[in-house]
This record gives structure tokens, C-alpha cells and sequence, in this order.
């Protein structure tokens, strides 16, 4: 059997060529390899933006339907909305009894966002849960890996606490402890040399017209020390050379070389490199066009998910005494030990 994984994205917004090289590639070739499932967060989205839900379902659409033009495919991967398999919330419901309150309000994610996000107000019961949820989301699957960025490894940690916990304090093995599957993403730094962020505004989303993709190429910052076309060029200090290694490894030597020999200049280099990136989203701009089959896909991807969902929800029931025992594959009963594991 193939080992399991399970990932998330959150639908707030298009998705951009951050996403496309810091997980959606990776994500299509794990596809190979792995028993996969891929998830559209929309709880997970609804607990930063509820003040604003309404566009949540138009980019969950969205969302997919560029994860399905860069070939996640669902004859092979079960591709599915949390809301739409009921057993998130409930398993989210009964981690959160076992689930200490120091756990939560340690994970450095959640003060970072309380600090740092800026006109939404996420003190709330729910955002404190966020990680748990996430919990919920890979146990249910009983995933063995998540690729994930760096900036989620807490959340993994915390996933592996809490099934650690419930093992010892109901005396079961109900889950594999899943690790983490760390994306070695070359990050992409945005237009302006910055982090790419919506936030920042300095994204090239994946269905840009190709028109917009030549205007903002053509704005991109380069190697400040070269002022003039006959100053030889740094490559290495220089994004649209960097975006050369990303998107066209094959050409990007002899790119990088003509620029420190200035044989080339940023701006054939910019025009060049624009052509690349459209020709990268072309599948992505052919999908938009595509009317929708991602009704079907998600609806045929939440019946798929909900069949292993209520599996796992039925050992967790019954260890927690809620149902009786069914003669299911997973975790055996033992005979209840008093007191407390930890
Ligand atoms: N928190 C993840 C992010 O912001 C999204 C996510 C939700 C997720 N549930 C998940 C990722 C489960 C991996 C596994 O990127």
C-alpha cells in the first residue's frame, strides 16, 4: 500500500506562481508515489475572513481549478472541501476536549497572525483552534506525511501531541503519527524582490493575461549595480535572473552568463523571460476558459473522503465510549487504565 499524505490550501485569493513552485509542483509529483489527498481549507479560510465570506467559494473554485490545470488529477488523488465532509468539525469538536489550552496559545503561528495581520480581528475562540483543526483534517485521513512549508512544521508538531495524548489517555492506537514532508520550494520572491504575498502585491497570478505578465516582468527589479547595458551584470543578486533558474533551468546558464558578461541586457532579458512565464501559464489560462467539471470532481472527490472520514470517526466514537465497538480494521480497546498518561 502506498503511504498516505494529505495537504490543504486555504481559498483566499487566485492563486499565484508562489503556489505553483512552492507546492503545486510538488504536490502533482507526489501523485506518483503516494495515496493522496488534496483539500480545499475553507474553514480554515472562513476563520480569518468571516467578515467578509463571500468570495470564499469563488476562489475555492478557482483554487482547484488551477490545481487541475497544473495536473493534479483526480482520477488519481481524492480532491475535496473540508465543509463538504461534516467529520472535520466533528473531529475538530473532540481533539479540542483533549487538547491542553497552553498547546494552542504556544504555537507561534497563532501570536505571529494575532501581531501581525492587519484589518481583521482574529481573537477568537475559533482562530486559537486553527491548528486543531488542522489536526483533524490529516488524522481523519490517517495520513503518514504533509508537505507543508516551513512556516506549518508547529502545526505538524502539534498534530503529533495530540494523537500521542489521545493514544495514552484512551489507551488506543488509532493514528500513525504523521511527519512532515518539507517542500524544498525554491521560495519566489515577488516582482519587487520581496516575498511573494498577495498582501504585498508583488504576485503574477497563474491566470494572468499574458498582456499583464509582459507589463509586470517588464517592472521587475534587477541588479542595482548595473546601471548601464555595458556594465557586466551579478546574476546571482538579480530576481529576474532568478526567475530564469526557477522557470527555465535549461536555458538559465547561458542567460546567466551573458548577463555577467554583458552580452545580454535586462531588458531582453525581461522580454525573454515574459515569454517564458506565459508559455508556464498557458494550461492556466486554458482552464479558466474550461467550463466547470469542478462541481463534479469535488462533489465525487467529498464522497470518496467521507467514506474513510466516518471510518476513522467510528474508532474515535468508540474509544471514546460514545458508540460501541464495531468490527472495524483500526485500533484495538484495551481495558482502561486509571488516572492521567501525562
Ligand atoms: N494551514 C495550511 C496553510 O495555511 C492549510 C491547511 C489546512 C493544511 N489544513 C491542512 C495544510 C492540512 C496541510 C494539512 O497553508
Amino acid at each position: 500500500m502506498k503511504p498516505r499524505v494529505l495537504s490543504g490550501m486555504r481559498p483566499t485569493g487566485q492563486l499565484h506562481l508562489g503556489h505553483l513552485v512552492g507546492a503545486l509542483a510538488n504536490w502533482k509529483k507526489l501523485q506518483d508515489e503516494h495515496d493522496c489527498f488534496f483539500m480545499v481549507a475553507d474553514y480554515h479560510a472562513l476563520m480569518s475572513e468571516y467578515e467578509h465570506p463571500a468570495q470564499i467559494q469563488e476562489w475555492a473554485h478557482d483554487n482547484v481549478r488551477d490545481w487541475l490545470a497544473c495536473g493534479i488529477d483526480p482520477a488519481r488523488s481524492v480532491i475535496f472541501r473540508q465543509s463538504d465532509v461534516p467529520e472535520h468539525t466533528e473531529l475538530f469538536a473532540i481533539l479540542s476536549i483533549i487538547t491542553p489550552l497552553g498547546w494552542v496559545e504556544r504555537v507561534p503561528t497563532y501570536k505571529e497572525q494575532l501581531r501581525e495581520v492587519e484589518g481583521r480581528d482574529l481573537t477568537t475562540y475559533g482562530f486559537l483552534g486553527y491548528p486543531v483543526l488542522q489536526a483533524a483534517d490529516i488524522l481523519l485521513y490517517r495520513a503518514h506525511a504533509v508537505p507543508v512549508g516551513e512556516d506549518q512544521l508547529p502545526h505538524l508538531e502539534l498534530t503529533r501531541e495530540i494523537v500521542r495524548r489521545l493514544h495514552a489517555l484512551l489507551k488506543v492506537k488509532i493514528f500513525p503519527e504523521p511527519k512532515a514532508l518539507l517542500t524544498e520550494a525554491s521560495k519566489l520572491m515577488g516582482t519587487d524582490g520581496r516575498k511573494m504575498s498577495k498582501s504585498y502585491g508583488n504576485t503574477l497570478d497563474l491566470s494572468e493575461s499574458a498582456e499583464t505578465i509582459r507589463t509586470t516582468v517588464q517592472k521587475m527589479f534587477t541588479d542595482p549595480l548595473r546601471i548601464k547595458m555595458t556594465d557586466p551584470g551579478h546574476p546571482e543578486a538579480c530576481n529576474v535572473c532568478g526567475y530564469w533558474r526557477t522557470f527555465a533551468p535549461d536555458r538559465a546558464a547561458r542567460v546567466w552568463e551573458e548577463c555577467r558578461t554583458a552580452a545580454r541586457g535586462c531588458v531582453q532579458n525581461k522580454q525573454e523571460l515574459a515569454e517564458v512565464l506565459i508559455k508556464t501559464t498557458e494550461p492556466f489560462r486554458m482552464a479558466r476558459k474550461r467550463a466547470g467539471n469542478v462541481d463534479r470532481i469535488l462533489r465525487e472527490g467529498a464522497t470518496k473522503a467521507r467514506a474513510i472520514a466516518k471510518e476513522t470517526m467510528a474508532d474515535v466514537k468508540a474509544a471514546f465510549g460514545l458508540v460501541k465497538r464495531s468490527t472495524g480494521p483500526a485500533g484495538k480497546v484495551r481495558p482502561a487504565g486509571k488516572g492521567r498518561s501525562r
